[in-house]
């Protein structure tokens, strides 16, 4: 029997985000965003799904925090959806809508569950994408506002705010490859967009301490392990390319103050100028208290003319197991990202506020779900983690990805990722899966016990 111990005050946790779970989207005051927006227009979302309704968390928040309670979770990342706070994205606040947020924070806090709140997992009020969304330089200065005025009001009671989810997803998925809202498909609105979220980070963390605010403020980034398929001189270059793009185009802007040049370049001669003035960059790298790591799989790169504008394509490998997203199951990656983080970019803390699987879980007759895959995933991904802190690197925390089943964005309700079961069909009634239960046990032993 080998046993993995975590730190004592390590941070077990669980993450979901405001569009997946919350529905009523459009209960008291809360605007459209941009999610309702590209939800609503047909062929956007496999089977026609939509968050109208989602996991109806907005009225099932009590229950849904007495599950976490039962898990045993130290904390619980959520996010808050901006056009519930202004429905007009900017101006008047909506109390309504800062009413639920309280009453959850509030809910979390009488449980002994930490809150960690996300300001921007990707619902901007519609309102502001008339006007140029994330490529209008003002949407900044409305986040920074916005951002502000929510932390004012729950100074005290949250001590941990990341500003932005995965700049990276939001900028491209979103802006360029046109299968997430807003559905645009050019890489220069692609990356104006990415310099501006990033920017809007920087401002909010520079007036978060300067301000001397009470807490913690930092960001989540996605990160891959990207490897060569082959030894192949051109293989490693687009190996080096695809790290460049989804990798070093946040962390160096983050950590460096500087894009990576071969690939600015690359960019802005192929697909058009990207706006940065004088201060930007030092705004965007202004230091922040930690860095969340959202961490899934690795990906296995080789050179393709054609495929796409960096000429790299994904390929698979025969003996591994895959995930219902597709992606693989491979654990030593999330030791990988960390390392990296922590060599070549900062000492900050670091959490992992993202990792986990959808598999195809199946409800029994009674009320269990068996998904063992899951178990076996975190429980892998676990260790590594463990590995990374006996190594020094100075990880306080892990957020699986999901406390509960959710709209998978364009896969709609087919991917489940969560540790809670929910029956769409029947009321969106919830059940702890066998993940869930495993879970509790990890997290009242803080640790992991294996037979090896
Ligand atoms: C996002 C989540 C998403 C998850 C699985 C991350 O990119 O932050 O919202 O559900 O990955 O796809």
């Amino acid at each position: 029997m080998s046993e993995y111990k975590f730190p004592k005050d390590f941070i077990w946790g669980a993450a979901a985000a405001s569009y997946q779970i919350e529905g009523a989207y459009n209960e008291d005051g809360k605007g459209e965003s941009i999610w309702d927006r590209f939800t609503h227009q047909k062929g956007n979302i496999l089977n026609g799904d939509t968050g109208d309704v989602a996991c109806d968390h907005y009225h099932k928040y009590k229950k849904d925090v007495e599950l976490m309670n039962k898990i045993g979770l130290d904390s619980y990342r959520f996010s808050i959806s901006w056009p519930r706070i202004f429905p007009k994205g900017t101006g008047k606040i909506n109390q309504k809508g800062l009413d639920f947020y309280k009453k959850l924070i509030n809910e979390l806090l009488k449980n002994d569950i930490k809150p960690v709140a996300t300001l921007y997992h990707w619902n901007l009020p519609q309102v502001l994408q008339d006007r140029g969304g994330w490529s209008n330089r003002d949407t900044a200065k409305y986040f920074q506002e916005y951002a502000l005025q929510v932390i004012d009001e729950f100074e005290g009671l949250v001590d941990q705010w990341i500003t932005h989810n995965e700049p990276w997803v939001a900028s491209f998925v979103g802006h360029a490859f046109g299968q997430h809202a807003p559905g645009e498909q050019d890489y220069q609105t692609a990356l104006q967009s990415l310099h501006h979220i990033l920017l809007s980070h920087g401002m909010v963390v520079k007036n978060f301490k300067e301000e001397k605010r009470d807490g913690q403020i930092g960001i989540t980034v996605n990160l891959g392990d990207f490897q060569p398929a082959s030894d192949k001189k051109e293989d490693l270059a687009a190996t080096w390319r695809q790290d460049n793009f989804i990798n070093k185009i946040v962390l160096d802007p983050l950590f460096r103050a500087k894009y990576p040049k071969d690939l600015f370049e690359f960019f802005e001669k192929n697909v058009g100028e990207v706006e940065i003035r004088d201060q930007d960059m030092s705004i965007i790298s202004y230091p922040m208290d930690f860095l969340g790591v959202n961490y899934y799989s690795r990906n296995i790169i080789k050179h393709a003319e054609e495929q796409n504008i960096l000429e790299t394509k994904e390929v698979k490998v025969d003996d591994s197991q895959y995930t219902e997203m597709g992606w693989e199951v491979y654990p030593p990656g999330i030791y990988n990202v960390l390392e990296r983080v922590h060599n070549e970019y900062s000492d900050l803390p670091l959490y992992i506020t993202e990792n986990g699987a959808a598999f195809d879980d199946k409800l029994t007759e009674n009320g269990k779900v068996n998904d063992q895959d899951r178990i076996n995933y975190l429980r892998e991904h676990f260790k590594n983690a463990q590995r990374a802190i006996e190594d020094g690197i100075p990880l306080k925390g892990y957020y699986v990805w999901s406390i509960m089943d959710n709209f998978e964005w364009a896969y709609g309700y087919s991917k489940r990722f969560g540790l809670i079961y929910v029956d769409y069909k029947n009321n969106q009634k919830r059940y702890l899966k066998e993940s869930a239960k495993w879970y509790r046990e990890v997290i009242e032993r803080n640790g992991i016990e294996v037979k090896e």
